[in-house]
């Protein structure tokens, strides 16, 4: 008799600046998932928040504004907190779902908000259900840039150095913050909200005038802000795989089309390079595959991430960036790419994280929960 298929419920877009990437990391993930091995629910998260069972990446993406509750051939569901109901509940009707069984695992592939920053996670570990990549702990800190550094800084990972500012701090007392940052940072500084991703509401600053202007903006998406000292870099990036015992990719480098890698250069111009291996100092891929293990551990990170560093023109110093605990999914997307190079292809670093998935769930349920 075949072995009974995985059911595996792929959820994608959701409330975050982050929808449309999500959608194009979906549509490979779904494309390449083994359907003699799996059984693929999919599930759209509408830009709105509502949770839509069968609907596809495409399809979400076509309709988004109008795919609605009302909408009779999608179900709008909900998963519960409550782990005796691993199964995704329909929100209207009395009819019970034809095909609402349990759920073996959920894949998430959302970036940014409400997907890769631990809120997910704990819905997820409320309900009980195994789910790819990091927990509710490692996916906050994964998001948190000023969290992540200073992990990085206790492991004496080299970082550029940076100031973190309060929203109203800011607004208190923005001359005082600027004399702070001009003195200790000088020019140029990147100025970014310290929880968000792809680059939005990131700017680069070289003069007074543009460095308010910036802390403005990056105070308009988050109520922390951080201000780092710009470099003259190559990007370097690593893909950790794993959970207690994870291993490193090759190494990849970006070679961003504008003059910094902001979101119109990593998603819209598409003249942004990726070159694999990257063409540097063998000694510096290994310090760097080294520096992104260490980095995915003291996070607790599990499942993937990438690890991204800078790598100083003038000088050769490394410096860690910062993870990214979803990264972009698609085929041409670095984080796949780097373990096709390594010599894992997409389908099986599919078969993998689902894999990691279950194995991290079965070691959570030998935790006693009693005394
Ligand atoms: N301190 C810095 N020095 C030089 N370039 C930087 C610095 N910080 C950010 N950048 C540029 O901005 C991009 C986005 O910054 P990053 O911190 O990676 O934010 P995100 O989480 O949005 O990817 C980087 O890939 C790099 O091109
Ligand atoms: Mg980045």
């Amino acid at each position: 008799m075949a072995e009974k298929k995985i059911r595996i419920g792929l959820v994608f877009g959701g409330r975050s600046g982050e929808h449309d990437v999500s959608l194009a990391s979906a549509r490979s993930v779904m494309a390449n998932l083994d359907t003699n091995k799996y059984d693929v629910v999919p599930i759209g998260i509408t830009r709105a928040g509502t949770w839509l069972l069968g609907t596809e990446p495409a399809r979400l993406q076509a309709t988004n504004e109008s795919v609605s509750q009302e909408d009779a051939t999608t179900t709008a569901v909900t998963l519960t907190g409550d782990p005796s109901l691993r199964r995704l509940i329909p929100l209207q009707g009395s009819e019970p779902l034809q095909d609402n069984g349990a759920l073996d695992v959920i894949f998430p592939v959302l970036h940014g908000t409400y997907g890769e920053d631990g809120t997910l996670q704990g819905l997820l570990e409320m309900a009980n259900v195994p789910y790819v990549g990091c927990g509710v702990l490692g996916a906050a800190l994964g998001m948190d840039k000023e969290k992540m550094k200073m992990i990085f800084k206790m492991l004496n990972l080299p970082g550029v150095d940076y100031l973190v500012y309060r929203r109203n701090e800011w607004e208190r007392s923005p001359e005082t913050i600027l004399d702070a940052i001009e003195q200790r940072l000088g020019y140029p500084t990147f100025v970014k909200p310290v929880n968000l991703g792809s680059s939005v509401g990131i700017n680069k600053a070289h003069n007074r005038v543009e460095l308010a202007h910036a802390i403005q903006v990056a105070a308009e998406y988050d109520r922390k802000i951080i201000i780092e000292h710009g470099i003259n870099c190559r990007e370097i990036e690593c893909a950790v795989l794993g959970n207690d015992e994870p291993l490193a990719s090759v190494v990849g480098e970006i070679q961003a089309s504008n003059e910094f890698y902001d979101y119109n250069a990593k998603y819209l111009d598409n003249k942004s390079q990726c070159i694999i291996p990257a063409d540097i100092p063998q000694a510096t891929a290994e310090e760097i595959r080294r520096q992104a293990v260490q980095a995915f551990l003291a996070l607790d990170l599990s499942g993937l991430a990438r690890v991204d560093f800078f790598l100083e023109k003038e000088t050769g110093q490394v410096y860690i960036n910062e993870v990214n605990t979803l990264p972009g999914f698609t085929e041409i997307s670095m984080y796949p790419k780097l373990w096709e190079a390594s010599g894992l292809p997409y389908a099986e670093l599919l078969d993998r994280l689902i894999e990691l998935a279950l194995e991290r769930h079965a070691d959570r349920q030998r935790n006693r929960t009693s005394r």
